[in-house]
């Protein structure tokens, strides 16, 4: 077969497959159709303010708190504003408000937290999705970007790559080399309430193309610093960035790197993953090392492995977290990311636990999971305040 044969069937086959895409897409996600957060128990609100789910109760029998709304059977729900309005009533009553407004004050610096790792698969960004949501769901004020051409931490965050954007509005736009845009154009609000991002998309492949052309000609400023540059200029809005990196090790993903002030790196504990970690870092502690020998400070909070997609009862799993442990000792996160039905299934439809609500899958399945969930974040959470001089 002739290769300009083949390339016009790569071609065709693009195109037919973009279009129905787009047809399924446009058919199975009527415009708007995602775009509110459902509303939260009271169970729930209590998890994401800190408080017993008695004191809550109290505290609006006392009537300190604004009123919610109530469900057809007469209990409170919260939707992730009225959050917002309870976090801002609870602190004005109390002497430590940061006990409730958790993000930075004064000094502390953005938080900017890079998931990575070239092994694909390894949960990167079911990690920075369920991370970026609980922290907003806590009170903070996150902002996602999604560096992967993949996009698919856009999809999770409610965005539609294939209809929403397919060529304008990623991070794409802000960090590109010919007439970037200014970060706060590339930025959107999400349905959670304190969650913007910056999406992906396939025209982020173009950064990797454009990059080593860029290098010759010596463009300014560097590929490693305008992700920086660009998260700079917005960074009194936001507490905490989490960066989805796609896997590669290239120049999308040193971006990140040079970006972060911390990294999170998620290994499913199986012998082939660690082998390709000890791969990866070989490769991205010399790469670091290049950028630094151009005059870069590189200055990290944290460095953690997460054991994601972990099985605790499966052997071989759980050897692997073992040597994990033993290796890198208190750079592996105490609390694993468990392997759970209700993560998967709720992925398939691009949405997190956070989204798909308790009752609409096995409760026992669900609680697991989200102890699970909540565990990991409360784990980073004191990372995070530990950096900010906290604790
Ligand atoms: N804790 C979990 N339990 C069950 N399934 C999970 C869990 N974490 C991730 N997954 C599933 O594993 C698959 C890969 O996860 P994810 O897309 O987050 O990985 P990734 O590292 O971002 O992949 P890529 O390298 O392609 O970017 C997804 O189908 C996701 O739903
Ligand atoms: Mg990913």
């Amino acid at each position: 077969m002739s290769t300009e044969r083949v390339f016009a069937e790569l071609q065709g086959d693009a195109a037919t497959l973009h279009e129905s895409i787009r047809q399924h897409l446009e058919r199975n996600f009527a415009p708007d159709a995602r775009k509110y957060l459902r509303s939260f128990s009271s169970t729930e609100a209590a998890e994401f303010l800190g408080l017993a789910p008695g004191h809550l109760r109290k505290l609006h029998a006392e009537g300190k708190l604004p009123d919610v709304a109530l469900d057809d059977r007469g209990r409170k729900f919260y939707t992730a504003e009225d959050l917002g309005r309870i976090r801002l009533a609870l602190a004005r009553t109390t002497r430590d408000p940061s006990l409730y407004l958790r993000g930075r004050v004064g000094q502390d610096a953005l938080q900017v937290i890079s998931c990575v790792s070239f092994k694909g698969g390894s949960a990167k960004t079911t990690t920075a999705a369920y991370l970026s949501q609980w922290f907003a769901l806590h009170g903070y004020r996150v902002l996602v970007v999604d560096m992967d051409p993949q996009a698919s931490l856009s999809s999770m965050t409610g965005l539609r790559p294939e209809i929403d954007f397919s060529h304008k509005g990623t991070i794409y736009d802000a960090i590109r080399y010919e007439n970037p845009l200014p970060m706060e154009e590339v930025i959107r609000k999400t349905y959670f309430h304190g969650l913007d991002i910056a999406a992906g998309g396939l025209i982020l492949s173009e950064f990797e193309t454009e990059t080593p052309y860029a290098l010759r000609h010596g463009s300014e400023p560097p590929f490693y610093l305008r992700l920086r540059a660009a998260i700079q200029a917005v960074e009194a809005n936001y507490d905490l960035v989490f960066i989805d990196c796609p896997p590669q090790l290239g120049f999308l993903t040193l971006s990140a790197l040079v970006a972060s002030s911390s990294i999170i790196i998620p290994v499913v504990p199986n012998f082939i993953d660690v082998a390709s970690l000890a791969q990866f870092l070989t490769m991205t502690s010399s790469l670091l090392d290049t950028i630094r020998e151009a005059g870069m400070t590189l200055d990290y909070d944290f460095l953690r492995y997460l054991v994601s997609r972990f099985e605790p009862s499966d052997g071989p799993q759980a050897q692997v977290a073992g040597l994990m442990r033993a290796n890198f000792g208190k750079r592996v996160m105490t609390e694993a990311f468990l392997k759970s039905t209700a993560i998967s299934d709720a992925g398939l439809t691009h949405q997190t636990l956070f989204e798909v609500g308790r009752g609409a899958m096995n409760r026992n399945t669900y609680d697991r999971a989200m102890e699970s969930v909540n565990a990991v974040a409360r784990e980073l959470e004191t990372e995070i305040h530990k950096a900010w001089g906290r604790l």
